[in-house]
């Protein structure tokens, strides 16, 4: 048994050189000197001996418990310390370097436009709601006078979920269904996500529209004009001179398009205003009474106007901006300058 107690010292120190981590170590201490480990197992056999062996036998593997105890705890003190020396090294940091800046992020250009738009008419008393950008067929087209298979259909390209469901593409359904659950006045401005199927320079599948309604007794297309020219006098600068041009929309009647003098040339005529010294920015008009009809308003008692406007094309015309694409590629060069 002695021999087998030779072995197992030599077997256990020769684990304890090859053991590369702490945790190896570890290992090796339970797998000798744990309460199942194999010396252990050797210590119990030890009634085995005969009377005269078992003190030399006894000795002798105390000082093999005690000789492999220190050899692990050493092993595990310099393991540890190997491992703190290599971080120390790998971990260096230079602390002269000059240091890296902060990015901050900005309000997007397009954010920017619409926070100053909804400021401007929250002081005309409008607030601002919101409604769903996957829309029935009913909301986005129908319940605003745009029957299936009308021709005014094609003056929106759709992409379609369902036959009844698409991706809205303006944000003047929102005036219906504000309309079905409200009882005028109704002073709102809706401003969201739109979507067509078309890509260029001036156009992009996703942009951004705000829409505004206004409904009351008595209203008059002279508010429309007044709250209109009020906006783009606070947004463009007082100086900003301006049009009404009679249009069509099915959902108003009348319907007119606002221009403003181009920003570019100030009227004298571009490439940006296609030489005309103008820049059509929004479309308007009183509510057809048809929609009203929709919405269960009675259209003897109540009047009102709405309005849309695209917000890229906004940013575009009051900051300059050539290529519509620029505002979704997320490039900071471009975004920093806003
Ligand atoms: N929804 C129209 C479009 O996307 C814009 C518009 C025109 C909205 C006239 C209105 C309006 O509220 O009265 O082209």
């Amino acid at each position: 048994m002695i021999g087998a107690l030779e072995e197992l010292q030599k077997q256990a120190e020769a684990e304890i050189n090859r053991a590369k981590t702490e945790e190896e170590i570890l290992a090796i201490k339970t797998k000798y000197l744990g309460r199942k480990g194999l010396l252990t197992h050797l210590l119990r056999n030890i009634k085995e001996l005969s009377p005269d062996e078992r003190p030399g036998f006894g000795k002798r593997s105390n000082e093999v418990k005690e000789a492999l105890s220190e050899q692990i705890e050493n092993s595990i003190k310099e393991k540890a310390s190997q491992k703190k020396s290599k971080a120390l090294i790998c971990e260096k940091i230079d602390v002269t370097l000059p240091g890296r800046g902060v990015k901050h992020g900005r309000v997007h250009p397009v954010v920017q436009v619409l926070e100053e738009i909804c400021r401007i008419f929250m002081k005309l008393g409008f607030s601002t709601v919101e409604g769903p950008e996957i829309e029935l067929d009913y909301y986005n087209f129908e319940a605003l006078n745009i029957p299936k298979n009308h021709p005014a259909r094609d003056m929106q390209d759709t992409f379609y979920i369902e036959e009844n469901i698409v991706l809205r593409t303006h944000t003047s359904p929102v005036q219906v269904r504000i309309m079905e659950k409200h009882r005028p006045p109704v002073r709102i401005l809706s401003p969201g996500r739109v979507y067509r199927p078309d890509s260029d320079i001036t156009h992009t599948p996703m942009f951004h529209q705000i829409e505004g309604l206004l409904v009351d007794r008595g209203v008059t297309f002279g508010d429309l004009k007044g709250a209109l020219t009020t906006f783009i006098k606070q947004f463009f600068g007082d100086a900003t001179a301006l049009r009404f041009r009679p249009s069509f929309f099915p959902f108003t009647e009348p319907s007119a398009e606002v221009d403003i003098q181009c920003v570019m040339c100030h009227g004298a005529g571009c490439r940006v205003c296609g030489h005309s010294g103008w820049l059509e920015i929004l479309g308007a008009g009183m509510v057809d009474p048809e929609v009203f009809k929709n919405v269960g308003y009675d259209a003897e008692e109540f009047t009102g106007f709405a309005f849309g406007l695209g917000l890229e094309r906004i940013a575009m015309l009051k900051y300059g901006i050539t290529d519509i694409r620029l505002f979704f590629e997320n490039d900071w060069r471009f975004l920093e300058q806003f």
